[in-house]
């Protein structure tokens, strides 16, 4: 899929399951590898099919771990993934390809540096290796962590971690994982105080495991050093930020009905369900559960006739940070001045996200003043078909492709095929959903 085109459609209908979430697949695939070696491999079930998963899996294999990913079958046949976990960490003979996935790199040089005698070097692509790692290098390094680089590529050389009392400058699970994961391998307790809470998955999975994780007045969330957990079974939840495409694009088309099905509704990642109520849209939740200490549940969207503008910013946008793409084009059907701020972290995702969604609406005929931290989107717009560049953005690929569903005239996505990194199906799942 290099470019996708999509035209207008009179609502969706239906149900589905989203793919499954990455941040929790990612945690799966890592912890089942830190898991004590007793002869026995931990399962993950239906994880996430896309390259970015795949990439924390390569790297594993690359590491010297027998895992093997088996797909879903024609027959309806789950997909899962089966890792054994070892004690002794190989040093790679390449670098490790983190590929586009921020998340691979950041969390992996965290296990890989508190491990004397380990040598790799992570690399990435075009997009992640213009992404800032100094976030996750600076506190490593505090920790007596040897790493080389502040971008990728970085040269990681193992060694013995002691703790840190750490305040992130930034909100993002991504270095707080990576500082706690060190932590599991270091001497003392190792905290992390962050601006805003970030999601929390690493947490809650660790404690499911049988981990400590501690909490402070201030926020902060600690580990002692040298704690274990055996091998598990895990069925990972669908992805709220994949769901998010489908339930703005049912929102915004009156009419439409649709239930996405298992969603993982953890609160540090519920953002989009908040907004898309202060919006008006008429949203359900049902079937609640709490697998491995994470909420799930199926979601309920129905089409909105007046959706109202909204805010976002403060601690909203961590909660929200990978949805704000598809919220910006609903902005756009809203009554009235939308604004995002305190979200310069978009800046930093896999494209400057401020400014491919500015040019993307633009080029739409909306109007878009952008700032430092965010930028106002005006609405309610008739949106028009458009040539749009998702310059390789998984998130602004499915975004632009939620507009097109509502704009006059066709819109075609180039350099969509970014799309697999999280949602390979992502095509036909909408064309199942579609009323023509
Ligand atoms: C992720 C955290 C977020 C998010 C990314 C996945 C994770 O990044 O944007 O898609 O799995 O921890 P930050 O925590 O760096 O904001």
């Amino acid at each position: 899929m290099q470019s996708l085109t999509v035209s207008r459609i009179a609502g969706l209908s239906g149900s589905l399951r989203p793919p499954s979430d990455k941040s929790l697949t990612h945690r799966a695939y890592l912890f089942a590898a830190l898991a004590e070696d007793q002869g026995v491999p931990s399962t993950v079930h239906n994880p996430l099919d896309g390259e970015d998963c795949a990439s924390t899996l390569d790297c594993l294999v690359d590491l010297g771990f027998d895992a093997e990913h088996f797909p879903a079958g024609e027959m309806g046949e789950r997909a899962f993934t089966m890792v054994h976990p070892r004690a002794d960490w190989l040093s790679p003979d390449a670098p490790l390809d983190c590929g586009n996935s921020g998340t691979t790199m950041r969390l992996l040089v965290g296990l890989l540096a508190g491990r004397p005698g380990l040598e790799a070097t992570l690399m990435g692509d075009e997009s992640l290796s213009r992404r800032p790692m100094g976030r996750v290098v600076e506190p490593l390094r505090q920790m007596g962590a040897e790493i080389e680089g502040q971008t990728a590529p970085l040269r990681v050389s193992g060694r013995h971690l002691r703790a840190i009392d750490y305040a992130s400058p930034v909100a993002s699970a991504q270095v707080k994982s990576c500082v706690l994961l060190a932590g599991l391998r270091a001497e003392g307790t190792t905290w992390l105080r962050e601006p805003s809470p970030s999601r929390d998955h690493t947490e809650r999975l660790l404690e499911a495991l049988g981990v400590e994780v501690q909490r402070r007045g201030d926020g902060a969330v600690g580990v002692d050093g040298g704690q274990t957990w055996g091998a598990f079974e895990y069925d990972v939840p669908a992805d709220v930020s994949s769901a998010a495409f489908f339930l703005v694009a049912a929102a915004m088309m009156p009419g439409s009905d649709v239930r996405l099905e298992s969603v993982g509704v953890n609160p540090t990642r519920t953002g989009v369900l908040e907004v898309l109520e202060s919006a008006g849209v008429r949203l359900g939740l049902d079937a609640p559960r709490e697998p491995m200490g994470e909420p799930v549940a199926d979601l309920l969207v129905r089409g909105t006739d007046l959706l109202r503008p909204f805010q976002v910013g403060g601690d909203l946008v961590p909660r929200l940070i990978d949805e704000i793409p598809v919220l910006a084009v609903l902005a756009t059907q809203c009554d009235g001045v939308s604004s995002f701020r305190d979200a310069s972290e978009l800046r930093v995702k896999e494209t400057d996200r401020v400014e491919t969604v500015a040019a993307g609406l633009r080029a739409m005929g909306a109007t878009v003043t952008t700032h430092p931290d965010g930028m106002d989107v005006e609405g309610p717009i008739r949106l028009r078909g458009a040539e749009i560049d998702a310059a390789g953005d998984h998130r602004i690929g499915m975004a632009f492709a939620v507009a097109g569903l509502v704009a006059e005239g066709p819109t075609t996505i180039h350099n969509a095929q970014s799309i697999r990194t999280s949602y390979p199906a992502f095509e036909t799942d909408l064309a199942r959903l579609t009323v023509l």
